[in-house]
């Protein structure tokens, strides 16, 4: 068929062409959408996951800041020097629940992590109160460092509650990590962590963090005892670990869960011990270590409180015992930190002719069962026998000392009692 003339039938057709062209194009326009919308997705998908998988790997960053002030309704005495007292902890909870109100109030009620009052200090017989601040951020630190000092110029200006704060005295800086846990870290008998179930039987597994007072004693980096921290630079441990060597230079000192994967370590300075220790005998078994530089503490390195002299851990209560002993008599060494839940045995039970018949001495504590099943062992020696008080803060109560073989029926754990060693222990550190 010729071209020429459309004949009726092709123009008949035309605009039918016309509109087949019509849905064709916008059956493209919608292809390209769903093709552009595709890819959007397909970026958006990618950088919510970049973003997720960054916030996943680095978490938020934690910020630390030191802030400081004058309280002029409070009279300065020598009871806020030791962050123990009464009116320190009294305090503290002052400031610390404030700090809460401010921001718990605020919009950076999520980032706030806690506070800790670190010094107080005297003007003109008035507290000047040093505090430090955590907070948990995705945000840039420049930011969000003028995001706290404002609110808390603003609220501690109008702060109207119990305190009566200079506001012109406020200062407010940023402070480094390790510097601030230190700070953070610094009270005795206190954990950061909550372990989980404690069904103890033999002995158990400890969690990092749950026992932040025990060092491992090593010769020649070999574990040989167990120790307690009882300030950032003293241990306390038992006498006999020294009986081989007593040459501070053969040992040195390591911190955290495992073994053989230490948090940190330090040499040794110093070491004291008892002057009426004398081996075999098993009187007077213990000793104090001097660290050749202070621990930074953490959330895994604390130390453990020293009891008052005139402390009375009850007989039958709850105590326990750490260590990396051997899990029975001439067993096997665990690497990980293990624990065991034990009951404080009275003297006169311990020295009964069943027991231990007359050998235990006033300077002495027994801890265990009659039963037997739980019991510090070889290696355990030097480590902490610890109870918790009625605010949930743990005194040291005994150093693993000596046992007939381990965890045998009548044959409880003996230990150094601390609270008789209390005044020596502070004649030979000061603490
Ligand atoms: N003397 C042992 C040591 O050097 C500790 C003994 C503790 N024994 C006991 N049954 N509680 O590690």
């Amino acid at each position: 068929m010729a071209r020429g003339q459309p004949s009726r039938r092709e123009e008949a057709w035309a605009p039918l062409q016309n509109r087949r062209t019509e849905p064709n194009t916008k059956m493209k326009l919608i292809k390209y959408g769903k093709i552009t919308l595709g890819i959007l997705i397909m970026v958006i998908t990618a950088v919510v996951i970049g973003l997720i998988a960054s916030f996943v790997a680095y978490g938020k960053t934690p910020f630390y800041y030191h802030i400081s002030f004058k309280v002029n309704n409070i009279d300065y005495n020598s009871k806020f020097k030791k962050p123990y007292s009464q009116e320190y902890m009294d305090l503290n909870n002052k400031i610390v629940s404030l700090i809460e109100e401010i921001f718990h109030g605020s919009k950076l009620r999520r980032q706030y992590v806690k506070s800790h009052v670190v010094q107080v200090n005297q003007v003109k017989g008035k507290l000047l109160i040093h505090t430090v601040l955590k907070f948990k951020s995705y945000l840039n630190a420049a930011k969000f460092q003028n995001r706290i000092e404002t609110i808390l110029r603003e609220k501690l200006k109008d702060e109207t509650g119990p305190l009566c704060i200079d506001p012109s005295s406020f200062t407010f800086s940023d402070i480094i990590m390790p510097e601030a846990e230190n700070l953070l870290n610094i009270c005795c008998g206190q954990r950061t962590i909550t372990p989980s179930g404690n069904k103890i039987a033999g002995g158990l597994d400890a969690e990092e963090g749950e026992w932040p007072w025990q060092a491992s004693l090593q010769e020649n980096s070999v574990h040989r005892c167990g120790a307690t921290l009882i300030s950032n630079s003293w241990l306390v441990t038992a006498a006999h670990c020294f009986i081989r060597v007593s040459d501070p230079q053969g040992w040195n000192v390591s911190f955290g869960l495992l073994l053989n994967d230490p948090q940190t370590q330090r040499s040794i300075k110093d070491i004291i011990i008892h002057e009426n220790y004398h081996y075999p005998a098993h009187d007077n078994d213990i000793a104090v270590v001097h660290l050749s530089s202070p621990v930074l503490y953490s959330s895994n390195i604390r130390r453990a409180c020293l009891p008052e002299a005139t402390y009375t851990f009850p007989p039958n209560s709850d105590v326990v015992v750490t260590g990396w002993g051997t899990l029975k008599a001439d067993g096997t060494s665990p690497n990980i930190l293990q624990k065991g839940l034990m009951k404080i045995i009275d003297n006169k039970t311990c020295n009964s002719g069943k027991v231990y018949g007359g050998v235990i001495k006033p300077g002495m504590l027994c801890a265990g069962y009659l039963e037997g099943h739980v019991d510090a062992c070889q290696g355990d020696s030097g480590g902490p026998l610890v109870g918790k008080d009625s605010k949930g803060t743990w005194f040291l109560a005994g150093i693993v000392s000596w046992g007939d073989e381990c965890a045998l029926r009548n044959k409880p754990g003996v230990y150094t009692r601390v609270t008789y060693y209390r005044d020596w222990i502070m004649s030979k550190t000061g603490l």
